[in-house]
């Protein structure tokens, strides 16, 4: 191997002398694996630090990589990504839990984040990453905020990307995460992550959401699947212009601008969101908005609070529901995952502020066993809630009656939701 690099090293700047004057051939890089057990991510670094400047790196077709350690694949440019083939990533917990990429919020670890500029990763319909989750949603199991779960696949101070026709299975945490980028096209994606024990933990998939956004600017998720655990979609503090669209989730949490307030004294920022053509099953909640309580109890990534900021421009249309347990339009103030001593929501009112969000064109029914409020707004009495509108949210219960509206709060409506101005 060490006497062959000063060989490629030649060849690769040959390879870059020649684009220089010749568009075409394109710079390739064909990772090669070696499929005896050992780690690939060595050959994966190789080729995009070859290639990942007006080149090409490819996954090969009917291949699966194993994927052992952390990548951190930075400083790309003009680079297409053609993900035929499949990547594992190990089982190692103590190894992940120790070095994942780190992000500040929520303390968040990543298996493997792109950063750069002008970047295609093309799955061409075959393109997998494979998490292998099991491992991390039974050790998660009652430990909410497990440290070291990693993310596979984050998009990290990115500009100008575009991620299609690939999937993620089994993801260990959240599955696809957008960082600190802008620009960012997100089409024909497929997530799935199921758990074996799922009938007797239903629990042990939270934390699984789809695709997360993160002080990330000017997105869109089209055309895309998921059956996840946790949020299909979630637009986290710093998400701007989102546009979602043709989106099916099973089994989620539902489409959720948050949490938001979390960090103590920062202030989050979520701003002009749409998303439309949504279909849910199974989901838990709707269409929903989640702020931490107003004064910080314990600490991140559980516990928190007491941060501020605003969310306005948001959009939820012509969503689709089946069988949702919690209600369709939601408010959640004073979320918390610390558990024991939190003071009442009452006591503590959220600092931020909305205005300009509306739900409207919600269809479908609601769990046979839970729940038959389609609208549920509820807000800490010390906190200002306004700014909200909805239209034509006909989700009804499972027995064809219509839904119950519920306000508690909100200027402008009463406990009914009926407008008093
Ligand atoms: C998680 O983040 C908090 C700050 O929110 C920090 O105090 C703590 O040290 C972090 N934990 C780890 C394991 O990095
Ligand atoms: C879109 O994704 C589906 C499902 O993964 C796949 O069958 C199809 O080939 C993808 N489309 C393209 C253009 O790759
Ligand atoms: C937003 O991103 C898209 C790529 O998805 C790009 O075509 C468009 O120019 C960007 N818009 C702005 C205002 O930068
Ligand atoms: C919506 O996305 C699905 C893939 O999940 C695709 O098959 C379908 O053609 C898309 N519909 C439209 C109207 O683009
Ligand atoms: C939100 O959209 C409005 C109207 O298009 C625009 O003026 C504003 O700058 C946008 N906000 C952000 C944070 O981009
Ligand atoms: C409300 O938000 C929508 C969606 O972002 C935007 O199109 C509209 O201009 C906003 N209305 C006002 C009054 O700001
Ligand atoms: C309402 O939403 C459904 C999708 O759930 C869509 O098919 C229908 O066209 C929408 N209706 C209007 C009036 O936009
Ligand atoms: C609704 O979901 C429950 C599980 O929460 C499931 O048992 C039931 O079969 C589902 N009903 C329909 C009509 O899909
Ligand atoms: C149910 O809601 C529909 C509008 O979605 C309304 O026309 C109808 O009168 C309601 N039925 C009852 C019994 O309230």
């Amino acid at each position: 191997m060490k006497l062959l690099r000063p060989v490629l090293w030649a060849l690769t700047t040959a390879f870059v002398a020649n684009a220089h004057s010749l568009p075409s051939p394109q710079h390739t890089c064909v990772i090669p694996a070696l499929k005896d057990g050992r780690d690939d991510a060595p050959a994966i670094r190789e080729a995009f630090s070859k290639c990942g400047n007006n080149g090409k790196v490819v996954f090969q077709k009917d291949t699966t990589y194993s994927v052992q350690t952390a990548l951190q694949l930075h400083n790309l440019k003009n680079v297409q990504v053609d993900l035929f083939g499949t990547l594992e990533y190990s089982t190692d917990v103590r190894y992940w839990i120790l070095h994942g990429s780190y992000y500040y919020f929520q303390n968040i670890s990543i298996a493997m984040e792109f950063s750069g500029e002008d970047i295609t990763i093309d799955g061409h319909g075959s393109g997998t990453i494979d998490g292998q989750g099991q491992v991390w949603y039974d050790l998660a199991l009652g430990v909410g905020g497990l440290y070291g779960r990693p993310i596979p696949f984050c998009l990290r101070n990115v500009k100008n990307a575009v991620a299609k026709n690939f999937q993620i299975v089994q993801s260990g945490k959240w599955n696809f995460v957008m960082l600190e980028s802008q620009n960012i096209l997100v089409d024909n994606i497929t997530l799935s992550s199921t758990s074996d024990d799922f009938q007797a933990n239903p629990g042990n998939l939270g934390n699984t959401d789809g695709f997360d956004t993160i002080n990330s600017n000017n997105i869109t998720i089209q055309n895309s699947w998921a059956n996840v655990g946790d949020d299909c979609v979630s637009f986290k503090p710093g998400s701007t212009n989102i546009h979602v669209k043709n989106l099916t989730c099973y089994n989620s949490a539902g489409i959720a601008i948050g949490s938001l307030g979390q960090y103590e004294g920062v202030r989050d920022v979520v701003e002009n969101i749409t998303a439309e053509d949504v279909s849910l099953y199974g989901s838990r909640n709707g269409a929903y908005i989640k702020t931490y309580v107003g004064k910080r109890t314990y600490w991140p990534p559980q516990g928190g609070g007491g941060g501020n900021g605003y969310v306005r421009n948001v959009v939820f249309k012509n969503f689709h529901i089946e069988n949702i347990t919690a209600s369709p339009v939601l408010i959640q103030q004073c979320t918390h995952w610390a558990g024991y001593n939190v003071p009442a929501c009452a006591d503590t009112p959220p600092t931020g502020f909305f205005s300009n969000i509306s739900w409207s064109n919600f269809t479908g029914y609601m769990n046979e066993k839970v729940g038959t409020k389609a609208i549920s707004w509820t807000c800490s009495p010390l906190a200002t809630c306004e700014g909200f509108s909805f239209k034509d949210i006909d989700v009804k219960s499972s027995t064809g009656a219509n839904g119950t509206y519920s306000c508690t709060n909100v200027v402008g409506y009463n406990s009914a939701c009926q407008k008093t101005n």
